[in-house]
Protein backbone atom coordinates (compact mmCIF):
# COMPACT_ATOMS: atom_id res chain seq x y z
CA UNK A 1 0.00 0.00 0.00
CA UNK A 2 1.16 3.10 -1.15
CA UNK A 3 2.05 5.20 2.38
CA UNK A 4 0.66 8.96 2.60
CA UNK A 5 2.79 11.87 2.53
CA UNK A 6 2.47 15.93 3.28
CA UNK A 7 0.93 17.42 0.05
CA UNK A 8 3.14 20.94 0.04
CA UNK A 9 5.93 22.01 1.27
CA UNK A 10 4.44 25.06 3.57
CA UNK A 11 2.07 21.70 4.87
CA UNK A 12 5.57 19.90 6.50
CA UNK A 13 7.13 23.04 7.70
CA UNK A 14 3.86 24.07 9.71
CA UNK A 15 3.51 20.44 10.99
CA UNK A 16 7.29 20.54 12.15
CA UNK A 17 6.64 23.85 13.40
CA UNK A 18 3.36 22.63 15.01
CA UNK A 19 5.44 19.80 16.91
CA UNK A 20 7.95 22.60 18.03
CA UNK A 21 6.05 25.06 19.27
CA UNK A 22 4.38 24.68 22.61
CA UNK A 23 4.62 24.84 25.87
CA UNK A 24 7.83 25.11 26.24
CA UNK A 25 8.01 28.12 24.31
CA UNK A 26 5.22 29.76 26.43
CA UNK A 27 5.62 28.80 29.78
CA UNK A 28 10.15 28.01 29.85
CA UNK A 29 11.43 29.92 27.24
CA UNK A 30 10.64 33.74 28.61
CA UNK A 31 11.37 32.82 31.89
CA UNK A 32 14.41 31.25 31.45
CA UNK A 33 15.82 34.17 28.86
CA UNK A 34 14.88 36.90 31.73
CA UNK A 35 16.69 34.83 34.42
CA UNK A 36 19.93 33.95 32.21
CA UNK A 37 21.16 37.15 30.84
CA UNK A 38 18.23 38.45 28.17
CA UNK A 39 19.46 39.09 25.15
CA UNK A 40 22.76 37.31 25.79
CA UNK A 41 21.00 34.08 26.41
CA UNK A 42 18.99 34.44 23.48
CA UNK A 43 22.23 34.59 21.38
CA UNK A 44 23.22 31.72 23.12
CA UNK A 45 19.87 29.71 22.71
CA UNK A 46 20.58 30.82 19.14
CA UNK A 47 24.27 29.60 18.41
CA UNK A 48 22.77 26.32 19.88
CA UNK A 49 20.44 25.75 17.56
CA UNK A 50 22.31 26.48 14.68
CA UNK A 51 25.08 24.57 15.41
CA UNK A 52 23.93 21.78 17.38
CA UNK A 53 20.26 21.37 17.20
CA UNK A 54 19.66 22.15 13.66
CA UNK A 55 22.02 19.60 12.60
CA UNK A 56 20.61 17.00 15.25
CA UNK A 57 17.01 17.62 13.62
CA UNK A 58 18.88 16.77 9.93
CA UNK A 59 20.09 13.82 10.93
CA UNK A 60 16.82 12.76 12.86
CA UNK A 61 14.90 13.85 9.54
CA UNK A 62 17.65 12.01 6.83
CA UNK A 63 16.55 8.66 9.20
CA UNK A 64 13.02 9.64 8.89
CA UNK A 65 13.20 10.40 4.96
CA UNK A 66 15.90 7.81 3.55
CA UNK A 67 13.57 4.96 5.29
CA UNK A 68 9.89 5.75 4.22
CA UNK A 69 8.84 4.19 7.48
CA UNK A 70 7.90 4.56 10.67
CA UNK A 71 10.26 4.55 13.46
CA UNK A 72 10.13 1.10 14.10
CA UNK A 73 11.50 -0.01 11.51
CA UNK A 74 13.50 3.51 10.07
CA UNK A 75 16.78 1.83 11.36
CA UNK A 76 16.76 -1.49 11.01
CA UNK A 77 15.33 -0.60 7.25
CA UNK A 78 18.80 1.70 6.50
CA UNK A 79 21.01 -0.80 8.18
CA UNK A 80 19.81 -3.99 6.65
CA UNK A 81 19.65 -5.40 10.02
CA UNK A 82 17.06 -6.41 12.25
CA UNK A 83 18.77 -6.04 15.15
CA UNK A 84 18.28 -2.05 15.26
CA UNK A 85 14.41 -2.94 16.23
CA UNK A 86 14.98 -2.27 19.83
CA UNK A 87 16.75 1.11 19.06
CA UNK A 88 12.91 1.67 16.87
CA UNK A 89 10.95 -0.12 19.87
CA UNK A 90 12.48 2.46 22.67
CA UNK A 91 11.88 5.58 20.22
CA UNK A 92 7.67 4.44 20.10
CA UNK A 93 8.27 4.48 23.89
CA UNK A 94 8.98 8.01 24.47
CA UNK A 95 5.88 9.52 22.86
CA UNK A 96 3.85 7.02 24.65
CA UNK A 97 4.67 8.36 27.81
CA UNK A 98 5.04 12.20 26.77
CA UNK A 99 2.11 12.50 25.38
CA UNK A 100 0.51 10.75 28.78
CA UNK A 101 1.08 13.56 30.95
CA UNK A 102 1.23 16.20 28.50
CA UNK A 103 -2.63 15.64 27.58
CA UNK A 104 -2.72 16.50 31.42
CA UNK A 105 -1.79 19.86 31.11
CA UNK A 106 -3.66 20.08 27.69
CA UNK A 107 -6.67 18.94 30.03
CA UNK A 108 -6.25 21.87 31.93
CA UNK A 109 -5.95 24.43 28.90
CA UNK A 110 -8.71 23.03 27.71
CA UNK A 111 -10.46 23.81 31.32
CA UNK A 112 -9.01 27.16 31.49
CA UNK A 113 -10.05 28.08 27.96
CA UNK A 114 -13.91 26.98 28.78
CA UNK A 115 -13.33 29.40 31.99
CA UNK A 116 -11.86 32.53 29.66
CA UNK A 117 -14.88 31.90 27.43
CA UNK A 118 -17.45 32.58 30.51
CA UNK A 119 -15.32 36.25 31.24
CA UNK A 120 -14.12 33.74 34.15
CA UNK A 121 -11.11 35.71 35.00
CA UNK A 122 -12.92 39.26 35.23
CA UNK A 123 -13.03 40.96 38.19
CA UNK A 124 -11.12 37.93 40.64
CA UNK A 125 -8.68 38.18 42.80
CA UNK A 126 -5.38 36.64 43.18
CA UNK A 127 -6.07 34.07 46.34
CA UNK A 128 -8.93 33.43 44.11
CA UNK A 129 -7.40 32.46 41.38
CA UNK A 130 -4.24 30.29 43.16
CA UNK A 131 -7.16 28.53 44.73
CA UNK A 132 -8.90 28.23 41.41
CA UNK A 133 -5.56 26.17 39.93
CA UNK A 134 -5.30 24.28 42.89
CA UNK A 135 -8.71 22.95 43.37
CA UNK A 136 -8.59 21.80 39.62
CA UNK A 137 -5.75 20.13 39.58
CA UNK A 138 -6.63 18.15 42.93
CA UNK A 139 -10.27 17.36 41.67
CA UNK A 140 -10.32 13.91 40.22
CA UNK A 141 -13.27 14.66 37.51
CA UNK A 142 -13.02 17.90 35.91
CA UNK A 143 -9.39 17.49 34.71
CA UNK A 144 -10.18 13.78 33.58
CA UNK A 145 -13.04 15.25 31.54
CA UNK A 146 -9.86 17.72 30.50
CA UNK A 147 -7.91 15.55 29.80
CA UNK A 148 -10.44 13.10 27.32
CA UNK A 149 -11.85 16.14 25.58
CA UNK A 150 -7.92 17.06 24.58
CA UNK A 151 -7.09 13.17 23.90
CA UNK A 152 -10.39 13.16 21.95
CA UNK A 153 -9.33 16.19 20.10
CA UNK A 154 -5.86 14.93 19.34
CA UNK A 155 -6.92 11.14 18.30
CA UNK A 156 -9.60 12.86 15.80
CA UNK A 157 -7.07 15.28 14.19
CA UNK A 158 -4.73 12.14 13.56
CA UNK A 159 -7.68 9.68 12.85
CA UNK A 160 -8.48 12.14 9.61
CA UNK A 161 -5.05 11.23 8.11
CA UNK A 162 -1.76 13.18 7.52
CA UNK A 163 -2.98 15.36 4.24
CA UNK A 164 -6.75 15.62 5.43
CA UNK A 165 -6.06 15.72 9.62
CA UNK A 166 -2.58 16.76 10.44
CA UNK A 167 -2.02 19.25 7.41
CA UNK A 168 -5.09 21.26 7.08
CA UNK A 169 -5.07 21.32 10.78
CA UNK A 170 -1.50 23.10 10.84
CA UNK A 171 -2.14 24.86 8.00
CA UNK A 172 -5.15 26.72 9.79
CA UNK A 173 -3.98 26.67 12.93
CA UNK A 174 -0.40 27.60 13.24
CA UNK A 175 -0.55 30.94 10.81
CA UNK A 176 -3.52 31.74 13.28
CA UNK A 177 -1.60 31.31 16.14
CA UNK A 178 1.11 33.21 15.26
CA UNK A 179 -0.90 35.95 14.47
CA UNK A 180 -3.17 35.29 18.04
CA UNK A 181 0.57 36.09 20.37
CA UNK A 182 1.35 38.77 17.90
CA UNK A 183 -1.66 40.54 18.57
CA UNK A 184 -1.60 40.10 22.44
CA UNK A 185 2.26 41.07 22.18
CA UNK A 186 1.13 44.27 20.55
CA UNK A 187 -1.36 45.11 23.22
CA UNK A 188 0.92 43.93 26.62
CA UNK A 189 3.83 46.21 24.89
CA UNK A 190 1.72 49.16 24.82
CA UNK A 191 0.61 48.68 28.47
CA UNK A 192 1.91 51.23 31.22
CA UNK A 193 5.48 50.02 32.52
CA UNK A 194 5.34 47.61 29.74
CA UNK A 195 9.39 48.87 29.39
CA UNK A 196 10.57 47.03 32.18
CA UNK A 197 9.48 43.58 31.23
CA UNK A 198 10.85 44.21 27.95
CA UNK A 199 14.29 45.30 29.49
CA UNK A 200 14.13 42.05 31.73
CA UNK A 201 13.55 40.02 28.80
CA UNK A 202 16.23 41.76 26.27
CA UNK A 203 18.70 43.48 27.99
CA UNK A 204 22.36 41.72 27.50
CA UNK A 205 24.12 40.72 30.81
CA UNK A 206 26.86 38.68 29.60
CA UNK A 207 27.91 38.21 33.81
CA UNK A 208 24.68 36.12 33.93
CA UNK A 209 26.33 33.63 31.42
CA UNK A 210 28.04 30.24 33.09
CA UNK A 211 27.83 26.67 32.50
CA UNK A 212 24.60 26.45 33.95
CA UNK A 213 23.12 28.56 31.27
CA UNK A 214 24.62 27.17 28.49
CA UNK A 215 22.63 23.80 29.96
CA UNK A 216 19.87 25.36 30.56
CA UNK A 217 19.76 26.88 26.60
CA UNK A 218 21.04 23.98 25.12
CA UNK A 219 18.42 21.91 27.00
CA UNK A 220 15.58 24.42 25.82
CA UNK A 221 16.64 24.41 22.23
CA UNK A 222 16.56 20.50 22.25
CA UNK A 223 13.34 19.94 23.62
CA UNK A 224 11.71 23.00 21.56
CA UNK A 225 12.53 21.47 18.37
CA UNK A 226 10.76 18.30 19.38
CA UNK A 227 14.40 16.34 19.48
CA UNK A 228 14.88 12.72 20.54
CA UNK A 229 11.34 11.85 20.37
CA UNK A 230 11.18 10.13 16.77
CA UNK A 231 8.76 12.72 16.03
CA UNK A 232 10.99 14.61 13.43
CA UNK A 233 11.49 10.84 11.96
CA UNK A 234 8.03 10.11 11.26
CA UNK A 235 6.94 13.94 10.24
CA UNK A 236 9.83 13.81 7.64
CA UNK A 237 9.04 10.33 6.59
CA UNK A 238 6.20 12.19 5.21
CA UNK A 239 8.06 14.53 2.81
CA UNK A 240 8.89 14.70 -0.58
CA UNK A 241 12.08 13.34 -2.00
CA UNK A 242 12.37 16.87 -3.93
CA UNK A 243 12.76 19.06 -0.45
CA UNK A 244 16.10 20.16 0.98
CA UNK A 245 16.53 18.74 4.55
CA UNK A 246 18.35 21.62 5.84
CA UNK A 247 15.78 24.00 4.32
CA UNK A 248 13.09 22.23 6.39
CA UNK A 249 15.32 21.88 9.26
CA UNK A 250 16.19 26.18 9.41
CA UNK A 251 12.39 26.92 8.66
CA UNK A 252 11.04 24.91 11.57
CA UNK A 253 13.42 26.55 14.09
CA UNK A 254 13.36 29.89 12.32
CA UNK A 255 9.43 29.68 13.42
CA UNK A 256 10.29 28.09 16.51
CA UNK A 257 12.43 30.37 18.22
CA UNK A 258 10.40 33.21 16.78
CA UNK A 259 7.55 32.26 18.04
CA UNK A 260 9.39 31.91 21.51
CA UNK A 261 10.21 35.48 21.50
CA UNK A 262 7.06 36.88 20.13
CA UNK A 263 5.69 35.06 23.14
CA UNK A 264 8.01 36.71 25.61
CA UNK A 265 7.12 39.84 24.45
CA UNK A 266 3.64 39.02 25.00
CA UNK A 267 3.95 37.69 28.47
CA UNK A 268 6.42 39.50 30.53
CA UNK A 269 5.80 43.33 29.77
CA UNK A 270 2.49 42.75 31.01
CA UNK A 271 3.31 40.89 34.20
CA UNK A 272 5.83 43.89 34.80
CA UNK A 273 3.54 45.83 34.24
CA UNK A 274 0.97 44.81 37.05
CA UNK A 275 4.20 44.17 39.35
CA UNK A 276 4.16 40.85 39.36
CA UNK A 277 6.84 38.14 39.70
CA UNK A 278 7.97 36.49 36.24
CA UNK A 279 8.18 32.50 36.83
CA UNK A 280 7.80 29.29 34.68
CA UNK A 281 5.80 26.44 34.22
CA UNK A 282 2.30 26.06 35.24
CA UNK A 283 2.35 28.41 38.04
CA UNK A 284 3.13 31.47 35.75
CA UNK A 285 0.29 30.33 32.72
CA UNK A 286 -2.45 29.57 35.15
CA UNK A 287 -1.95 31.52 37.83
CA UNK A 288 0.31 34.91 36.80
CA UNK A 289 -1.49 35.53 33.60
CA UNK A 290 -5.22 34.82 34.68
CA UNK A 291 -4.53 37.58 37.50
CA UNK A 292 -3.42 39.63 35.21
CA UNK A 293 -6.35 39.21 32.57
CA UNK A 294 -8.50 39.69 35.43
CA UNK A 295 -7.18 43.20 35.91
CA UNK A 296 -6.43 44.57 32.45
CA UNK A 297 -8.89 46.62 30.25
CA UNK A 298 -10.16 44.19 27.78
CA UNK A 299 -8.43 41.35 29.88
CA UNK A 300 -11.35 39.18 28.89
CA UNK A 301 -10.97 38.73 25.14
CA UNK A 302 -7.04 38.45 25.70
CA UNK A 303 -7.76 35.64 27.86
CA UNK A 304 -9.76 33.86 25.54
CA UNK A 305 -7.30 34.57 22.85
CA UNK A 306 -4.53 33.62 25.31
CA UNK A 307 -5.75 30.31 26.16
CA UNK A 308 -6.96 29.34 23.33
CA UNK A 309 -3.25 30.14 21.63
CA UNK A 310 -2.11 27.64 24.71
CA UNK A 311 -4.67 25.34 23.45
CA UNK A 312 -3.84 25.19 19.92
CA UNK A 313 -0.06 25.00 20.59
CA UNK A 314 -0.49 22.09 22.84
CA UNK A 315 -2.76 20.35 20.16
CA UNK A 316 -0.46 20.38 17.27
CA UNK A 317 2.49 19.05 20.06
CA UNK A 318 0.36 16.10 20.74
CA UNK A 319 -1.01 15.33 17.13
CA UNK A 320 2.83 15.11 16.66
CA UNK A 321 3.31 12.33 19.47
CA UNK A 322 0.13 10.74 19.08
CA UNK A 323 1.84 10.17 14.78
CA UNK A 324 4.73 8.67 16.15
CA UNK A 325 2.65 5.82 18.09
CA UNK A 326 -0.02 5.62 15.24
CA UNK A 327 2.44 5.13 12.45
CA UNK A 328 3.81 2.04 13.77
CA UNK A 329 0.53 0.20 14.85
CA UNK A 330 -1.09 0.82 11.94
CA UNK A 331 2.25 -0.01 9.55
CA UNK A 332 3.91 -2.89 12.01
CA UNK A 333 0.24 -4.69 12.73
CA UNK A 334 -1.49 -3.63 9.29
CA UNK A 335 -4.66 -2.50 10.75
CA UNK A 336 -6.65 0.82 9.47
CA UNK A 337 -5.37 4.40 10.67
CA UNK A 338 -8.61 4.44 12.89
CA UNK A 339 -8.42 1.51 14.85
CA UNK A 340 -4.58 2.19 15.24
CA UNK A 341 -5.81 5.70 16.93
CA UNK A 342 -8.47 4.22 19.05
CA UNK A 343 -5.66 1.56 20.20
CA UNK A 344 -3.28 4.60 20.97
CA UNK A 345 -6.35 6.59 22.93
CA UNK A 346 -6.96 3.74 24.83
CA UNK A 347 -3.23 3.18 26.44
CA UNK A 348 -2.41 7.23 26.59
CA UNK A 349 -5.98 7.93 28.22
CA UNK A 350 -5.28 5.59 30.79
CA UNK A 351 -2.14 6.42 31.96
CA UNK A 352 -3.19 10.00 31.24
CA UNK A 353 -5.76 9.29 33.91
CA UNK A 354 -3.24 8.10 36.46
CA UNK A 355 -1.37 11.37 35.59
CA UNK A 356 -4.34 13.30 36.06
CA UNK A 357 -5.02 11.54 39.50
CA UNK A 358 -1.33 12.11 40.65
CA UNK A 359 -2.26 15.82 42.17
CA UNK A 360 -5.02 14.32 43.87
CA UNK A 361 -6.53 10.81 44.95
CA UNK A 362 -3.55 9.73 44.13
CA UNK A 363 -0.67 12.18 45.36
CA UNK A 364 0.59 9.19 47.95
CA UNK A 365 1.32 6.75 45.16
CA UNK A 366 4.26 7.56 44.45
CA UNK A 367 7.18 5.28 42.48
CA UNK A 368 10.81 5.95 42.97
CA UNK A 369 10.06 8.89 45.31
CA UNK A 370 7.05 10.31 42.65
CA UNK A 371 4.00 10.70 41.58
CA UNK A 372 2.69 9.13 38.11
CA UNK A 373 3.09 12.63 36.79
CA UNK A 374 6.26 13.63 38.03
CA UNK A 375 7.92 10.12 37.30
CA UNK A 376 6.68 9.98 33.95
CA UNK A 377 8.15 14.03 32.95
CA UNK A 378 11.41 13.07 34.64
CA UNK A 379 12.18 9.40 33.16
CA UNK A 380 11.21 11.19 29.81
CA UNK A 381 12.77 14.80 30.11
CA UNK A 382 16.19 13.33 31.89
CA UNK A 383 16.62 10.07 30.51
CA UNK A 384 14.24 9.42 27.81
CA UNK A 385 14.55 12.22 25.40
CA UNK A 386 18.54 12.22 25.63
CA UNK A 387 19.31 8.90 25.03
CA UNK A 388 16.79 8.81 21.72
CA UNK A 389 18.93 11.93 21.08
CA UNK A 390 21.85 10.17 21.15
CA UNK A 391 21.10 7.19 19.36
CA UNK A 392 19.55 9.00 16.41
CA UNK A 393 23.85 10.41 16.17
CA UNK A 394 24.88 7.40 16.88
CA UNK A 395 23.07 5.85 13.87
CA UNK A 396 23.97 8.83 11.30
CA UNK A 397 27.15 9.97 12.62
CA UNK A 398 28.61 6.41 12.93
CA UNK A 399 26.44 4.25 12.10
CA UNK A 400 24.83 4.89 8.23
CA UNK A 401 27.00 5.15 5.61
CA UNK A 402 28.69 8.25 5.00
CA UNK A 403 28.03 8.25 1.19
CA UNK A 404 24.68 7.75 2.46
CA UNK A 405 24.03 10.43 4.61
CA UNK A 406 25.62 12.51 1.95
CA UNK A 407 23.04 10.85 -0.56
CA UNK A 408 19.99 12.40 1.62
CA UNK A 409 21.26 15.45 3.20
CA UNK A 410 21.72 16.57 -0.53
CA UNK A 411 19.27 15.00 -2.85
CA UNK A 412 21.95 12.50 -4.22
CA UNK A 413 24.11 15.63 -4.83
CA UNK A 414 21.56 18.14 -6.84
CA UNK A 415 21.57 20.66 -3.87
CA UNK A 416 24.85 23.10 -3.84
CA UNK A 417 23.92 24.81 -0.61
CA UNK A 418 23.66 21.70 1.03
CA UNK A 419 26.80 20.42 -0.36
CA UNK A 420 28.91 23.25 1.03
CA UNK A 421 27.57 22.31 4.54
CA UNK A 422 27.25 18.75 4.56
CA UNK A 423 31.40 18.97 6.36
CA UNK A 424 29.90 20.49 8.85
CA UNK A 425 26.75 19.38 9.97
CA UNK A 426 28.14 15.59 9.83
CA UNK A 427 31.39 16.03 11.84
CA UNK A 428 28.76 18.16 14.52
CA UNK A 429 26.36 14.81 14.51
CA UNK A 430 29.38 12.61 14.41
CA UNK A 431 30.99 14.24 17.67
CA UNK A 432 29.88 17.59 18.90
CA UNK A 433 25.74 16.39 19.29
CA UNK A 434 26.88 13.32 21.17
CA UNK A 435 29.05 15.28 23.62
CA UNK A 436 26.83 18.02 23.68
CA UNK A 437 23.78 15.42 24.51
CA UNK A 438 25.93 13.49 27.15
CA UNK A 439 26.89 16.85 28.85
CA UNK A 440 23.00 17.46 29.07
CA UNK A 441 21.98 14.28 30.27
CA UNK A 442 24.90 13.74 33.00
CA UNK A 443 24.05 17.29 34.04
CA UNK A 444 20.34 16.44 34.91
CA UNK A 445 21.32 13.44 36.86
CA UNK A 446 23.11 15.41 39.68
N1 LIG B 1 8.48 21.17 21.41
C1 LIG B 1 7.45 21.25 22.38
C2 LIG B 1 7.51 22.53 23.16
O1 LIG B 1 8.32 23.37 22.96
C3 LIG B 1 7.53 20.17 23.37
C4 LIG B 1 7.33 18.87 22.82
C5 LIG B 1 8.35 18.03 22.72
C6 LIG B 1 6.12 18.52 22.35
C7 LIG B 1 8.18 16.84 22.15
C8 LIG B 1 5.91 17.33 21.80
C9 LIG B 1 6.96 16.49 21.71
O2 LIG B 1 6.71 22.70 24.03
Amino acid sequence: MMREGFGSRTGAILALAGSAVGLGNLWRFPYLVGENGGAAFILLYIIFTLFICIPLFTAEFIVGRRSQSNTFVAYSKISGNSGWKWAGAFTVLIPTIVISYYSVIGGWSVAYFFKACSFGFTNVDQTVLNGLFSDLVSSTWTPIIGHTIFMAATALIVAMGIKKGIEIFSKIMMPLLFIMVLAIAAYSLFLPGASEGVEYLLRPDFSKINAESCIAALGQSFFSLSLGFGIIMTYASYVSKQESVIFQSLATSVSDSSFAIIAGLAIMPAVFAFGLEPGAGPGLVFQTLPYIFSQMPMGGIIAIIFFAALLIAALTSSISLCEVVVAVISEEMKMSRKKAVAIVFAIVWSLGILCSLSFGPLSDVKILGLTFFDLFDKISANILMPLGGLLVTIFVGWKMKKSDVYDEFTNSGTLDASKKIFGVCYFIVRYLAPLAIITIFITSLI
